[in-house]
């Protein structure tokens, strides 16, 4: 497990962007494993301006994403679908056949979902946030890891750390339909970012506790390739090691 402290969180984020362009850079047809939440956006914007001085090339790009809210409608601004429309996919020349999120429909979403990443041949970098309790995607602490995409409950801490982009906690959608674990495993490469220091504890903890689903981020400790990047306020508990 790599790890890398930068001085800020927009350094740590566009870092996660560099690797990404080097994947693309180096495969063309590349398939990318995306998040959402506010941390990727830097990521994101340097994608894009790459991508418009002609650096990297999204024609043949493939994008899987991590998650959506069960029940909310694509074109709620809330909604994932609408999120990474407005931070990649309209402003970069993706397919719209070649971009994949869950749809939201529940469990009947979950299988499809898998089989796509499979029959695209596995995802080669995917790109990860972070929850206050560990969380990764949706995969919220919980008594065993989960394998494929699924249907979760968010718990009470998730449903208030998101409540900022909605008007109120109670319009928080109380269910997501998210990729496994083994899904995240299953990708070539992880790249983690996380800033502020209410993720420091989570950051510590994946590094440096027990590999437990109660910290889900904990088991990328087992993932060959893998790499967390932080500012240093995420990162101070590593800091003052
Ligand atoms: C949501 C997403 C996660 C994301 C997390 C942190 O719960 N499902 O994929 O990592 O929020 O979001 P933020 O980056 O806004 O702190």
């Amino acid at each position: 497990m790599e790890f890398h402290v930068y001085e800020n969180a927009r350094a740590a984020c566009e870092a996660a962007g560099v690797l990404i362009a080097a994947q693309i850079t180096r495969k063309g047809d590349s398939v990318l494993g995306l998040a959402t939440g506010s941390t990727p956006i830097p990521a994101y914007e340097m994608l894009t301006q790459w991508y418009d001085r002609g650096v990297i090339d999204f024609d043949r790009v493939r994008t899987f994403n991590l998650d959506e809210y069960v029940g909310i409608d694509h074109k709620n601004p809330l909604s994932y679908h609408a999120f990474m429309q407005e931070h990649l996919f309209s402003k970069v020349n993706l397919r719209p056949e070649n971009v994949h999120l869950p749809s939201g429909n529940g469990a009947a979403d979950a299988e499809a979902y898998d089989k796509a990443i499979h029959g695209a041949g596995g995802i080669d970098i995917q790109l990860l946030g972070i929850g206050r309790n560990g969380h990764i995607g949706f995969n919220e602490p919980a008594d065993d890891f989960t394998y494929g995409t699924h249907v979760v409950t968010l718990t009470a801490d998730t449903i208030e750390a998101n409540a900022r982009f909605f008007k109120s906690a109670d319009e928080v959608p109380r269910q997501a339909v998210s990729m496994g674990i083994g899904n995240i495993m299953a990708a070539k490469c992880v790249v983690l970012v996380a800033t502020g220091e209410n993720k420091a504890k989570a950051v510590y903890d994946t590094i440096r506790g027990p590999i437990t689903p109660r910290v889900p981020a904990s088991v990328l400790q087992l993932h060959p390739c893998c790499v967390i990047l932080t500012d240093r306020e995420a990162g101070k508990l590593m800091l003052e090691e």
